[in-house]
């Protein structure tokens, strides 16, 4: 792939269709392309909410009006990487998987095999950044017998690893760190090799950044949370992102974050409620104040669900020190609440297409920044969507 061709496409792509993905459902009673292309929104907007729940995961598989077809194809033309995911060929030793959630082990044993098959040199001392508990980097350094270090800033994962490094009789260090203080930069050798599995937005671009600023000769990482900056918007790593004309906020960048993995039964039906409970009293409050705009409904913990939508609705009220007259039938404004959930699910579904091309964007800026640093880079998917929708994977070495 020409990472720097794609790049610019991926931007001016992008940047033609931002009101279109930047527009929010959940917020907006009426989105800007919907006068623009009435035909798609009257269809989105009388389909269920279990129709919608059907095209979230691949909602270039809907058959809607124009201009949906079209922009789903560009979406998956411009989202293509090489697909590197296989089962990896060894089973391991039950002490190596032992306290590791299913899903997570198999994300792992596919980081770790592919990460020994892309790299060209064989590592000689691994360093997992944001190590929890160190799987990672205790599988990689047990399969090939090097040293390993983790760098992780909870105390109590590193003792728990710290443990399970030492059952496995693997030469380890779990060290107290927080990567985004320059006293935890001197671990970063140049003869490390460094893996960064789901390091959150400012952890994995500051391991980038200090890769290269200490000469680390080869590195793989696959990012996740790119909204956790520290800056207020994006701030590129790459020059060819200097010169993009998409600039990105947090908001922004939460987009490609808004895939969720299917959830259980149960867990997605108390979403679900909680969801269509806040639209419900997004209605109520912009007619009872007579403002036809949003207020913030902060996420409620679950026990909140118990208490009845009036309460429910309440609470909020009380939350922006509001006192409302009361609806006039809390039957139908809940009904009201589940209709909004339904076509809030399938208006998404045209914002769903520019995920993946935002953060193959995203990634692009950072295999340029490797690029412009005198690296070779490769982009790949490490494992299936199922098994985590964060799959992209960046190896890239001197
Ligand atoms: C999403 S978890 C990933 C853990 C592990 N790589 C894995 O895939 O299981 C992110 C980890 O980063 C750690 N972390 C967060 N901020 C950190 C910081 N500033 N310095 C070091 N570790 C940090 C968290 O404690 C957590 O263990």
């Amino acid at each position: 792939m020409d990472f720097l061709a794609r790049f610019q496409q991926l931007d001016a792509w992008l940047s033609e269709h931002q009101a279109v993905w930047r527009a929010r459902p959940f917020t907006q009673l009426q989105l800007p392309w919907e006068q623009v292309w009435p035909e798609l929104s009257v269809f989105l907007r009388v389909r269920s909410l279990g129709q919608a729940e059907q095209n979230h995961n691949q909602p270039h598989l809907l058959d809607a009006p124009a201009p949906f077809t079209e922009l789903a194809a560009q979406s998956l033309a411009l989202s293509q990487v090489e697909d590197w995911s296989r089962a990896p060929p060894n089973p391991l030793p039950e002490s190596l998987t032992r306290n590791v959630p299913g899903r997570k082990w198999q994300q792992i044993t596919r980081f770790a095999d592919i990460s020994r098959q892309r790299l060209p040199q064989p590592a000689q001392h691994w360093l997992d950044w944001c190590a929890g508990k160190g799987h990672l980097g205790r599988l990689l350094a047990f399969t090939g017998g090097q040293p390993l270090s983790c760098l992780e800033y909870d105390g109590a994962l590193n003792e728990q690893g710290r443990a399970l490094s030492h059952q496995c009789n693997i030469e380890a260090s779990h060290v107290d760190a927080d990567v985004l203080s320059a006293s935890s930069w001197q671990h970063l050798q140049p003869h490390h090799t460094p893996v960064a599995l789901h390091a959150c937005g400012e952890l994995h671009m500051t391991l980038l950044r200090q890769s290269v600023a200490r000469g680390c000769g080869q590195l793989v990482l696959s990012p996740c949370c790119y909204n956790r900056i520290e800056t207020d918007s994006y701030q590129p790593l790459s020059a060819a992102s200097r010169r993009a004309q998409l600039s990105l906020s947090k908001d922004d960048l939460a987009l490609p974050l808004l895939e969720s993995v299917t959830a259980g039964q149960r867990v997605r039906r108390l979403r679900d409620q909680s969801m269509a409970w806040r639209l419900a009293f997004d209605l109520w409050q912009r007619e009872a104040r007579g403002v036809d705009s949003y207020l913030p409904t902060p996420a409620r913990p679950q026990s909140a669900l118990n208490v009845g939508i009036a309460d429910f609705c309440h609470s909020l009220a009380a939350h922006h020190h509001l006192e409302l007259p009361e609806p006039a039938d809390w039957g139908a404004l809940e009904y009201g609440g589940w209709q909004r959930l339904a076509q809030v699910r399938n208006l998404e579904l045209v914002g769903a297409l520019f995920r993946r091309p935002l953060e193959i964007w995203l990634l692009l800026d950072r295999a340029l920044f490797l690029q412009e640093s005198g690296y070779c880079v490769q982009l790949g998917q490490f494992c299936s969507t199922s098994l985590t929708p964060r799959n992209l994977m960046l190896v890239g070495h001197k």
